[in-house]
């Protein structure tokens, strides 16, 4: 039993791997995905039940439950979110679960109840990715010797947390990064990247970029010139 159950997580992790939206091992946010649920067995069904482990409900949450004449039905929630697309006669229990949110992140068990076997199950995790929203804001110092924020680059609310770098361009070795991060309650992390650097005026209009990466979206760069303000003796 261990073996199977063992085998069908690597299979779900292939699965994702290989078919989603994101190639990296999650679900994006808002998208939809496919639970799979299929035995292979000459036993009796008698039901499919589903059930899920996720944040703030009771462990084994039943959602969904699969009978042979009366089809799917749905548990006090009414989530019409899930779409039971599968096959009872071919015992598959297969669901397409769309408009996936933060808060469906855990893991979804398809039970089969079989006669004379009893019962026999499998699990899919669900993670779930979120791109950050991303801004390059720049300062506009007054020429002088003291270090002060030049350019901010923010990647904020990204599942898993984004990563923010610097090309500098003519500016390297002048400048200097700092990074800093805060996690939020929802589990999505915002990262800022400041640009630092005594704002001489040999710096106004270079080119300096923010390269935003994250496994929830393709690589980002977003460009700014460095404006610093003269002073006119
Ligand atoms: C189960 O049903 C899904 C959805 O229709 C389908 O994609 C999948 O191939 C089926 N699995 C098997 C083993 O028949
Ligand atoms: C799953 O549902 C989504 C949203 O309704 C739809 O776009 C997609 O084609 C469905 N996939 C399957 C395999 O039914
Ligand atoms: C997560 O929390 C942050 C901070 O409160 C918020 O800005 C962001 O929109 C939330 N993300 C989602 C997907 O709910």
């Amino acid at each position: 039993l261990f073996c199977l159950h063992f085998q069908f997580l690597l299979c779900d992790l292939m699965f994702f791997s290989c078919c989603t939206v994101v190639q990296s091992g999650g679900v994006l946010l808002g998208s939809s995905t496919i639970l799979p649920c299929h035995i292979n067995t000459n036993d009796r069904l008698s039901q499919i039940t589903w059930q899920r482990t996720i944040k703030g409900k009771a462990l084994d949450d039943v959602f969904l439950t699969i009978q042979p004449t009366i089809g799917p039905s749905y548990s006090n929630e009414k989530d019409f979110r899930f779409e039971f697309i599968g096959n009872f006669n071919n015992k598959n229990g297969t669901l397409n679960f769309s408009d996936v949110t933060l808060n469906d992140e855990g893991s979804y068990t398809c039970i089969f109840s079989l006669f004379p076997s009893g019962k026999q199950s499998r699990v899919s995790q669900l993670v779930i990715l979120v791109p950050p929203i991303t801004n390059l804001m720049d300062y506009t110092p007054l020429e002088g010797n003291e270090e002060v924020p030049l350019a901010t680059c923010t990647a904020a609310a990204s599942k898993p947390k984004a990563d923010v770098r610097w090309i500098k361009g003519s500016l390297e070795g002048k400048v200097r990064e700092e990074l800093k991060e805060t996690q939020h309650a929802n589990g999505t992390t915002t990262t800022w990247s400041t640009l630092l650097g005594k704002p001489g005026r040999e710096m106004n209009g270079q080119l300096v970029k923010c390269v935003i990466s994250s496994e929830a979206m393709k690589e980002e760069i977003l460009e700014t010139n460095i404006q610093v303000h003269c002073k006119y003796l």
